[in-house]
C-alpha cells in the first residue's frame, strides 16, 4: 500500500444537539479512488465537509499528509454537490473554470498565463473547450457538470473531492465522468460520494458505506445483505462490466 494522505481517527461530529457522525476511522491512501456509499442523510456531505477542514470534529482527530508523509495542507480540489450551485449567475463556461484559480490568497483579479493554459489544458481533457464562451446557464446537466470538474482539476490538486457528480446526468455521461475520473486517479487520490454503489463499483478501488457511523470500508466485505441494512431496503447487488 502506498502512503496514508487522509487519516480520520475516530472523528465523531454534530449539528447542535444531533449526532451526525459518530466514531469514524478512515485511512485513504495516495492515488486511490475511494467511493463513498450511504442513504440520504447519513452524513456523506458533512463527512467530506470535515475533510475539506470547512468543518471541525467535535471529537478526533482529521490529519493529511504530503508525498513524503510530512504533515500538511494538501491542495484539494471540491465539486460540491450540483444544487448547491447557481445557475442563474451570469458567467461564462471560461470563467467559471477560471474561478478555480483563485485562492483566499489571491492579491489581484488578474491570472498569469500559467492559470490561462492550466485552464486550456484541463477544458480540453473534458471536452469543454467548444464551450468556452456559453453562458452557464445554458448548459445540460452533463455540461455543467464537467465545468464544476474542471474548475475543481484547474488548481492541479493532489486529491479530488467530489459530492455526487452525477445526481443528475444521464447513464451515458455518468459512464463518461467516471471514466475520465478513472484516468485522474492514476495521480490523484479521489473521494467521490454517490448513491448507487452497483455502478460505482466499476470504478473505484474501494467503497466505503456510511450511516452515521462507517459500516464498513472494504469492497470484499460488501453484501447484499449488508446493503439491504445500510439502507434498510432491499437494494440489488448488480454487477457492471466494463
Ligand atoms: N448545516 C446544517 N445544519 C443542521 N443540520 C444539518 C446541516 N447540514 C446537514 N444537516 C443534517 O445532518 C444530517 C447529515 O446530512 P448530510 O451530511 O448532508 O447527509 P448526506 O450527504 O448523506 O445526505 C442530515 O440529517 C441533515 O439534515
Ligand atoms: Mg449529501
Amino acid at each position: 500500500m502506498t502512503n496514508v494522505v487522509i487519516d480520520i481517527d475516530d472523528v465523531s461530529f454534530n449539528y447542535g444537539s444531533v449526532p451526525v457522525l459518530e466514531n469514524i476511522s478512515l485511512k485513504i491512501h495516495e492515488d486511490e479512488f475511494i467511493g463513498i456509499i450511504g442513504p440520504n442523510a447519513s452524513g456523506k456531505s458533512t463527512l467530506l465537509k470535515l475533510i475539506l477542514g470547512l468543518l471541525e470534529p467535535d471529537k478526533g482527530t482529521i490529519s493529511k499528509f504530503n508525498h513524503d508523509g510530512k504533515a500538511q495542507r494538501n491542495h484539494i480540489g471540491y465539486v460540491p454537490q450540483h444544487s448547491t450551485f447557481s445557475r442563474d449567475f451570469p458567467v461564462t463556461v471560461g470563467e467559471v473554470v477560471m474561478m478555480g484559480h483563485i485562492t483566499a490568497s489571491s492579491k489581484f483579479f488578474r491570472y498569469s498565463r500559467k492559470e490561462i493554459e492550466l485552464a486550456k489544458q484541463v477544458m480540453q481533457k473534458l471536452e469543454i473547450e467548444e464551450i468556452e464562451k456559453r453562458q452557464v446557464g445554458e448548459l445540460s446537466g452533463g455540461q455543467l457538470q464537467r465545468v464544476l470538474i474542471a474548475r475543481a482539476l484547474v488548481c492541479q490538486p493532489e486529491i479530488l473531492i467530489l459530492d455526487e457528480p452525477t445526481a443528475n446526468v444521464d447513464m451515458r455521461i455518468e459512464e463518461d465522468i467516471f471514466s475520465l475520473l478513472k484516468n485522474y486517479s492514476e495521480h490523484m487520490t479521489i473521494i467521490v460520494v454517490s448513491h448507487d454503489i452497483a455502478f460505482i463499483s466499476g470504478y473505484v478501488n474501494r467503497v466505503a458505506c456510511l450511516n452515521r457511523t462507517l459500516v464498513c470500508h472494504n469492497t470484499e466485505s460488501i453484501s447484499g445483505k449488508m446493503i439491504e441494512e445500510l439502507y434498510d431496503a432491499p437494494v440489488k447487488m448488480i454487477h457492471h462490466h466494463h
